[in-house]
């Protein structure tokens, strides 16, 4: 059984709470529900009434949420499912506005820790890198089979890494003299050795997971779809954890500001307070911008 407080701790809460503006009576969806910690805070703070919806992909983590928020009965719903497909099942829940709308992008701590998901270059694990497991294709999958301009394009793109095309050559030379790409130290070591601050197996991690799991484009559909589901007056507020998703979110939110459907509620990100870095490191790169729809 996964223990529950020590998943994952949620990020910026207040900032969240703040921008949300969660009430009672209102309905909010938790595109990313992990294991409900922002779900409890809404509940709490939309009591007595106030309702989530809260989606996750990875069956592991909705079983924890399920435990975790089991106390605010039918207040709560839960859905396994890609966010990227939001509206069309919050459609088919009989569901077609709502008043708020939260995305804390990215891997949770869980996912992250666990050796067997493949994410992390510290651990030894499977290359499979997916946070759903029914997703076709694993990191593996597209280190055998990738050619080396398109994992040149994926790391260069995703990893934002300077020697994207180098190691896009280690991977292929690697595969042609049929050295393993099964675990996840096979793939750090062709990654080469730190040379700044951060290591370029992160980035090259980051870049896989963020392929394997099409992360961009199911930010792209979840952000219309979102927009889209909220009542004038509902807000959307998103965490992101790199620059690519920030940039996506920030586009997203000035092109809707643009045409007078949206008022910014953050004219830069809110990040989170030294004190929050220091008891959840993980907190560093959190970024959040919220928006009003008009
Ligand atoms: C950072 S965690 C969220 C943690 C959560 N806010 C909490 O308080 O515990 C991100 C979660 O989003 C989920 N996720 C990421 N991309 C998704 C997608 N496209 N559709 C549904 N869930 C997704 C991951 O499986 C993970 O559990």
């Amino acid at each position: 059984m996964v223990d529950q407080k020590s998943f994952h701790v949620p990020v910026l809460v207040a900032e969240v709470l703040e921008a949300l503006a969660p009430r009672a009576g209102g309905v909010y969806v938790d595109a990313t529900v992990g294991g409900g910690g922002h779900a409890a805070a809404i509940l709490e703070a939309s009591a007595p009434d106030g309702r989530v919806i809260g989606f996750d992909w990875d069956e592991e983590a909705l079983a924890v949420a399920r435990t975790r928020l089991a106390s605010f009965g039918a207040r709560v719903e839960l859905v396994a499912n890609n966010f990227a497909d939001l509206e069309q099942t919050m459609m088919a829940l009989g569901m077609t506005a709502v008043d708020g709308v939260l995305f804390d992008l990215g891997v949770s701590s869980h996912q992250l820790r666990e050796a067997a998901r493949g994410f992390s270059w510290q651990q030894v694990g499977p290359l499979d890198m997916r946070m759903c497991r029914t997703l076709g294709v694993t990191a593996r999958d597209i280190l055998r089979t990738a050619s080396l301009e398109e994992l040149a394009q994926i790391f260069r793109r995703y990893g934002e890494e300077p020697r994207a095309r180098a190691v896009a050559r280690a991977v292929v030379a690697a595969r042609e003299r049929g050295e393993p790409l099964e675990t996840t130290m096979d793939l750090a070591r062709l990654c080469g050795p730190r040379r700044g601050r951060i290591h370029p197996a992160t980035r090259v991690f980051q870049a896989l997971r963020i392929a394997v799991n099409r992360e961009l484009e199911n930010l792209q559909r979840g952000l219309v779809g979102a927009w889209r589901l909220l009542k004038p007056g509902g807000r959307l507020v998103v965490i992101s954890f790199h620059s690519l998703e920030d940039r996506i979110v920030k586009q997203f939110l000035k092109e809707r500001a643009g045409t007078g459907e949206a008022r910014l509620l953050t004219r830069k990100p809110r990040m989170a307070t030294r004190a929050e870095v220091q008891a959840n490191p993980r907190a560093r790169s959190a970024k959040l911008r919220a928006a009003e729809k008009l």
